[in-house]
């Protein structure tokens, strides 16, 4: 069976190209970065090339970038390396929207029970937040607030540049997690105008694993791994240098194919969308439609049960998911839809289908064709009716 993945938000497969660099690197850059001989050397210089073509997909300088273990790392070391270096200023609340991935709300319930507290933002059904509930939620007092730049599950992306205007104009740093818009959409982080920005490079065809995060000149976070003096004394550990190799050319070859790459997977997805929509009657895309990155489509199907749904896509071949990854597997509804004020059944019935770099128009036409049967047969083992 011929399968389709559409489920590059959950990971990318690696790109051939980061495949090899990262072979000939395990092969012959084993030396360790921070040693003074010729293996050390050659090592830090793989490394620091790929901090430079790190740093050029963000539009940022090398110096500022810190390779981590993924985005995860990337939002703790964000907010609890913010929140520790800043515990005795007496400003000690944080804000985040409220459709956060769980790296960074999971993130805030610890330091909530330390005392810090913490707001999350409302969306509506557009899942977009607003500037002016941002204005309203901010206090003298708020020492940070953390805003994703496109949404994991709906793809929606946020005003980031007017949010951060807002917060640092009541002295507030600015964090954006763009796991999921990093490779997808331009990002400069001088022209959102944030302090600390997250990416991940499994999202964008590098390995797992590996991440950065960049660190606005100047500002000073808590290390929250201690040890040696990696990383100019920010991030503590022997560098994963085949995986930050992987991570330099998977940023090279999303930088140079970006804009033909936008233009053709928002073209495939706008076909698998409409396409869906006009076959399968009870549909609808959650979230805003513009502005989001062009490769995710998040439908609800009316009387369906996701997780069925998801498992009946699989038995046919086609990968896709009920939202994000690390709810999958378990009957929780989204914390997303939730957020945007869905009603409980519209929180449980929801696809998210999220294409890449394989997908062709044969994989969308073939979802399309094979979509109606497997929702009309599923509808059957039920007895409401549809609610278009
Ligand atoms: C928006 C967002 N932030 C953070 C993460 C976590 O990144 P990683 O898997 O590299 O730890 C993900 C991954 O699903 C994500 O989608």
């Amino acid at each position: 069976m011929q399968r389709i993945y559409l489920d590059h938000n959950a990971t990318t497969p690696v790109h051939p190209a980061v495949a090899d660099t990262m072979a000939a690197a395990l092969r012959e850059e084993f030396g360790n970065p921070s040693s003074v001989h010729h293996f050390g050397q050659r090592a830090k210089a793989v490394v620091d090339q790929a901090r430079s073509t790190v740093a050029a997909l963000i539009g940022a300088d090398p110096s500022e970038v810190v390779f981590t273990s993924g985005g995860t790392e990337s939002d703790n070391f964000a907010i609890r390396g913010t929140a520790e270096a800043r515990e005795r200023t007496g400003r000690r609340r944080l804000i985040a929207s409220a459709i956060e991935h769980e790296a960074v709300l999971n993130t805030l319930k610890p330091l909530a029970t330390r005392g810090w507290e913490t707001t999350l933002l409302p969306v509506g059904e557009t899942g977009i937040v607003s500037p002016d509930d941002l204005r309203a939620a901010l206090r003298d007092d708020t020492t940070l607030v953390s805003v994703m730049h496109a949404n994991n599950e709906i793809g929606t992306i946020q005003p980031i540049a007017e949010l951060a205007r807002v917060a640092r104009a009541r002295g507030a740093l600015f964090h954006t997690d763009a796991v999921q818009s990093a490779g997808k959409i331009p990002i400069d982080v001088r022209t959102l105008g944030v302090d600390l920005l997250s990416i991940s490079a499994h999202k964008f065809y590098g390995p797992k694993g590996v991440g950065a995060i960049w660190i606005r000149r100047g500002l000073r976070l808590l290390p929250i791994l201690t040890g040696g003096k990696h990383e100019r004394n920010r991030r503590a550990g022997t560098e994963n240098v085949a995986g930050i190799v992987g991570m330099g050319t998977a940023a090279e070859i999303a930088r140079a194919r970006m804009a033909d790459e936008h233009a053709r997977v928002a073209a495939l997805r706008d076909r698998l969308e409409e396409g869906i929509l006009r076959a399968v009657p009870g549909t609808v895309v959650n979230g805003a439609r513009t502005p989001r990155v062009p490769n995710t489509t998040n439908i609800s199907f009316d009387r369906i049960e996701a997780e069925s749904l998801l498992i009946a896509l699989d038995l046919d071949g086609i990968a896709v998911s009920t939202g994000s990854a690390c709810s999958s597997g378990t009957l929780e509804p989204s914390h997303v839809l939730k957020a945007m004020g869905f009603p409980p059944h519209r929180t449980q019935n929801s696809i998210r289908f999220s294409l890449g770099i394989g997908n062709t128009e044969a994989d969308v036409d073939r979802v399309i064709a094979v979509l109606p049967g497997i929702v009309e047969k599923l509808r059957s083992l039920t007895r409401t009716p549809v609610r278009a």
